[in-house]
């Protein structure tokens, strides 16, 4: 098969892990006993067939909805979006204690002005400037790798978490160098490692100040969290310079009706809801790519190449982002595969009727885009990992509605060009001097905690050269005595 300038070396095909739905209605203690392990269990084998699933609601019982057609999750996300707003007893129950009434939670008016005041720091115009700082990250990660030794088995999903979190706290804060960012990225681990259990009680009713076995660990992380960003804004209150960052746009913001400033309080959730939204997801995004990448060693082959023609072996720039055609499309055949957000969730505002269905008040409703991207009747050999899918003239034939990593309608995220971007510049700076090796036999569940995280980490052999111009090709990474490389291995 040829595309493009390469040939595909395209067998064995790679069908990576996936996760089994549930294939009958589940009783209530299977239900939480799945839930609380992955949400994606619960799924109905029927969300990957038919365009709408209904289950539940007999007697006063809640409705659990799963959307599974283009025309109806467009419904749902924009044509009649003020039935079915973000959910209160999904969304706020499990983002309010630490991002409060942020963008990403607020509603109404209270989201709009938000959206407006930070909006422009996202347009296109703006993001290549950012680029340098991505490589940057890249490149840390890189020397990093290299003082360990080559060919060591690195915790590829912790290490990715780390890069993408310098990134934001570097472009998106401009936090200077001193500050630790450290008991942050633990303290949002910590936060998301047990969300199940607040997913599980919000969709049973279960009173908020019931206890369940991570409270503490949360609230915990909740603490240090806050605690952490009102010292990064008093430091730039403090700071005289002239920044045009986001917290600097949060604090000269103006409500457009009381002409008040923004309050303190709700700048904190707005920084704390970009660390948290802004790293995670694109870390993911990553952390999955590199494994497939490991286990495609063809396709690492053909982006490394590419990044090779686009940048005549320079380090990536703004310039070459958009030109790393094959690159981008392996990040989108990786986010169809492992969505970084699997599940978005809405609550209907009141009874009403969708796909010939009667939904009833307050049911959930469940935009499941793991499942969605994974559709037996809307994409061909579904599990199966094929990037050619994104080529620019296949990439044409999606629906709009059919493939949406970043979501869709007025809530979309907001930083889904900023995610691209900075997936685009990290991949293509390591795999400048770096290749991975799949470690045999791991293959993760990916489970859903508010993001798609691999079960059991993601551990994968990093080889890593002194130099960019290294012939991988002639070398082959897997040649223990490959030149150009470390001797120490693990
Ligand atoms: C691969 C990376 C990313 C993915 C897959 C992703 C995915 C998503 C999705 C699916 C939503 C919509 C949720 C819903 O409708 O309920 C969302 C919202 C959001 N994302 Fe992202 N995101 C990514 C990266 C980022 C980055 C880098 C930032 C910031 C720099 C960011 C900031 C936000 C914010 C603030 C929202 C809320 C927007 C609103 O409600 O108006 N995301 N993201």
């Amino acid at each position: 098969m040829t595309i493009s300038n390469y040939t595909v070396l395209d067998d064995p095909p790679l069908y990576p892990p996936t996760v089994a739905p549930a294939q009958r209605t589940l009783s209530l203690p299977e239900f939480l006993y799945k839930l609380v392990r992955n949400p994606l269990r619960v799924t109905p084998d029927l969300a990957y067939q038919q365009p709408i699933t209904v289950l539940g609601g007999k007697g006063g019982g809640r409705q659990y909805v799963w959307l599974a057609e283009p025309e109806l999750i467009k419904t749902v996300l924009l044509d009649e979006r003020a039935k079915f707003p973000k959910s209160s007893d999904i969304d706020e129950r499990i983002f309010g204690p630490i991002l409060g009434d942020g963008i990403l939670t607020a509603k109404g008016a209270d989201w709009r002005w938000q959206r407006q005041i930070v909006a422009p720091l996202f347009r296109s115009s703006e993001l290549a400037d950012y680029v340098p700082k991505m490589t940057t990250a890249a490149e840390d990660l890189l020397e990093d790798w290299r003082n360990r030794g080559s060919r060591m088995v690195q915790p590829i999903d912790r290490d990715m978490t780390k890069v993408t979190f310098a990134v934001i706290a570097s472009t998106i804060m401009t936090a200077d160098e001193s500050f630790d960012t450290a008991p942050m990225e633990k303290a949002i681990d910590d936060y998301l490692a047990k969300i199940s259990w607040e997913i599980a009680y919000g969709m049973l009713n279960v009173p908020n100040w019931l206890w369940h076995p991570a409270k503490r660990r949360m609230r915990v992380a909740q603490d240090t969290l806050r605690a952490a960003v009102t010292e990064l804004v008093r430091a730039h209150r403090k700071d005289e310079a002239e920044r045009d960052d986001l917290l600097a746009r949060l604090m000269k913001a103006r409500h457009p009706e009381t002409d008040e400033p923004m309050p303190d309080a709700l700048i904190i959730d707005n920084v704390l809801t970009f660390l948290a939204a802004g790293h995670e997801t694109t870390a993911k995004a990553l952390t999955w790519t590199i494994y497939l990448l490991a286990r495609a060693p063809h396709w690492q082959e053909r982006i490394a190449q590419e990044v090779k023609d686009v940048t005549r072996g320079a380090p990536i720039d703004g310039t070459h982002i958009d030109r790393l055609i094959q690159t981008q499309q392996v990040l989108k055949e990786s986010m169809r595969l492992y969505p970084p957000v699997p599940l978005i969730s809405r609550q209907s505002a009141g009874a009403t009727e969708l796909g010939g269905e009667k939904i009833k008040e307050r049911a959930f409703v469940t935009v499941p885009i793991f499942s969605l991207h994974r559709h037996r009747k809307l994409w061909h050999d579904p599990d199966r990992f094929d990037p050619t899918r994104f080529a620019p003239e296949r990439e044409k034939s999606i629906n709009r509605y059919q493939y949406m990593p970043f979501g869709a309608g007025p809530r979309i995220c907001i930083g889904a060009s900023f995610a691209m971007m900075e997936a685009t510049a990290i991949l293509a700076t390591l795999l400048r001097r770096a290749r991975f090796e799949w470690v045999r036999g791991h293959a993760p569940e990916p489970i859903s905690r508010v993001t798609l995280r691999p079960k059991g980490g993601m551990p994968l052999r990093v080889w890593v050269s002194s130099t960019p111009t290294t012939n991988w090709h002639s070398l082959s990474y897997r040649d223990p005595d490959a030149a150009g490389f470390d001797r120490n291995t693990t």
